[in-house]
């Protein structure tokens, strides 16, 4: 693994931009796994910086998000599908028939889970940014006895339902599952891009990248991959 570590929140942001840039340039047709949350909107921000100036362009780019709620239709503005589209996809210059994420207002949530990894089968990815929960969860991959490999409908644990309940105005409007890329789907990216920030995520950041590695911790499970770069802050990298 490549850990980095950055003083300044715009320094990781610009360090994980340039990452991500370099795949789509280098790439004749880029395929980015895209993740969510608080971490990345400074990496969004970068990145939006970047194609204004005229230094990439996501023409040839296909996007495959990791997760998205169940039960939020894309105009909700909790739902995933939301997140991408005002901070991302509806300033850049990306084919909307090449933007995917897992439609969690679908009738049937089973047959949409084998239609995502249907299409992540045939347009593998080729850089995956994550962000990581307090519990070790990488994308919805909540700790458990056993991980599915494949995309699947997920219940949310209490921790996250917590973690996630400060975007909603009442706890009660979180929803309780989500559909998630699965552990398998993740790590056959050909490279992922892990970003953490903050104190609060310093023990788990220590747990997933240097402890054993376990379903219990999803995230450990990056330790098999062979090309993770992982970017810290201080604060996040603080116990490694
Ligand atoms: C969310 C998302 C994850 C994200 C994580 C951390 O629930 N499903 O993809 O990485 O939890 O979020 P944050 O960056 O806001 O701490």
């Amino acid at each position: 693994m490549n850990i980095h570590i950055f003083d300044h929140q715009h320094e990781l942001d610009q360090a994980a931009a340039s990452l991500i840039i370099d795949t789509v340039r280098g790439t004749a047709q880029p395929v980015l796994g895209l993740a969510t949350g608080s971490t990345p909107t400074g990496i969004y921000q970068a990145l939006l910086h970047q194609f204004k100036s005229g230094a990439v362009s996501f023409k040839h780019a296909t996007t495959f998000n990791l997760d998205e709620y169940v039960g939020l239709p894309p105009e909700h503005d909790q739902s995933y599908a939301y997140y991408m589209n005002t901070r991302f996809f509806d300033h850049i210059d990306i084919a909307r028939e090449q933007v995917h994420l897992p439609d969690g207002m679908a009738d049937d949530l089973e047959a949409e889970c084998r239609q995502y990894d249907r299409m992540l089968a045939a347009a593998p990815v080729d850089l995956q940014l994550l962000g990581i929960g307090h519990n070790g969860h990488i994308g919805f991959n909540e700790p458990a006895q056993a991980l599915r490999s494949g995309t699947h409908v997920v219940q949310l644990q209490e921790e996250t339902l917590q973690a996630n309940a400060r975007f909603f105005e009442r706890s009660a409007d979180v929803p309780q599952r989500a559909i998630t890329m699965g552990i398998g789907s993740i790590l056959r990216a050909k490279s992922i891009l892990l970003v953490v920030r903050g104190a609060d995520k310093a023990a788990i950041v220590r747990e997933a990248l240097t402890g054993p590695i376990t379903t219990s911790c999803p995230a450990s499970l990056l330790q098999t991959h062979a090309a993770v770069t992982v970017l810290l802050d201080r604060a996040a990298g603080k116990e490694l």
